[in-house]
């Protein structure tokens, strides 16, 4: 099983910090959405996810490899990017408080207070060519400095985790007159969260 350690504080100013594991079910980490929109495609469809290995110890994911774009569109495309964090209650998936919404990722994608950046573009190796091609220019390359994933959330509400959860992401992009194109990119983790016991 793989694992996301999930850090929730409840504050910046906080004293202390609930540690979550998500155990992922998913061997390769990422599956389709569920749920997706109409149009949207997974990351094997958008990505050649060849080159990437994915494994899980202790630790939690380790992640490195390369992977190459074939989702193909305008470099002046604006991306949005969306996640979302939802939780499995009786039979169905409901929204928590936990989301996030990146109007222009190419334009923020090495802004360091981003979750983007934190839990992934800090680890590609050639970043100028990220800079140049962002994430939809066909056949350009990222190499990823191999790495543990650790995704951390900051729950400014309190709340406790328990069961089984999925975080949404969701790419699209917006051509030059502001309009969406017809595909998106679409993925999920899910997962069961468990207390960290210390
Ligand atoms: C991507 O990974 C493959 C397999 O490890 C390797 O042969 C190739 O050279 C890598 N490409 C880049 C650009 O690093
Ligand atoms: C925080 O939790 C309270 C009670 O559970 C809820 O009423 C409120 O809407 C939540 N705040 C946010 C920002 O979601």
């Amino acid at each position: 099983m793989f694992k996301i350690l999930l850090v929730v504080a409840v504050d910046l100013a906080i004293v202390w910090a609930t540690d979550y594991d998500l155990h992922i079910e998913d061997p390769e980490v990422y599956s389709p959405c569920t749920d997706g929109p109409p149009g949207s495609i997974s990351i094997p469809e958008a990505f050649d996810m060849t080159h990437m290995v994915f494994y899980q110890d202790e630790e939690g994911i380790h992640i490195s490899g390369n992977y190459t774009v074939k989702w193909d569109l305008p470099r002046t495309d604006r991306i949005s990017a969306t996640f979302k964090v939802m939780y499995f209650n009786r039979g169905s998936w409901e929204p928590t408080i936990l989301s996030q919404v990146t109007t222009n990722l190419c334009a923020v994608m090495f802004d360091k207070n981003q979750y983007w950046y934190k839990y992934w573009f800090q680890h590609i190796v050639n970043k100028e060519d990220l800079k140049k091609n962002c994430i939809t220019t066909k056949d350009s390359v990222a190499v990823l400095n191999p790495f543990i994933m650790l995704l951390r959330l900051n729950n400014i509400n309190g709340t406790s985790f328990r069961g089984r959860y999925k975080v949404v992401f969701l790419l699209e992009a917006f051509d030059e007159k502001n309009k969406r194109r017809p595909t998106s990119v679409c993925f999920e983790f899910r997962g069961e969260v468990e207390k960290v016991k210390k």
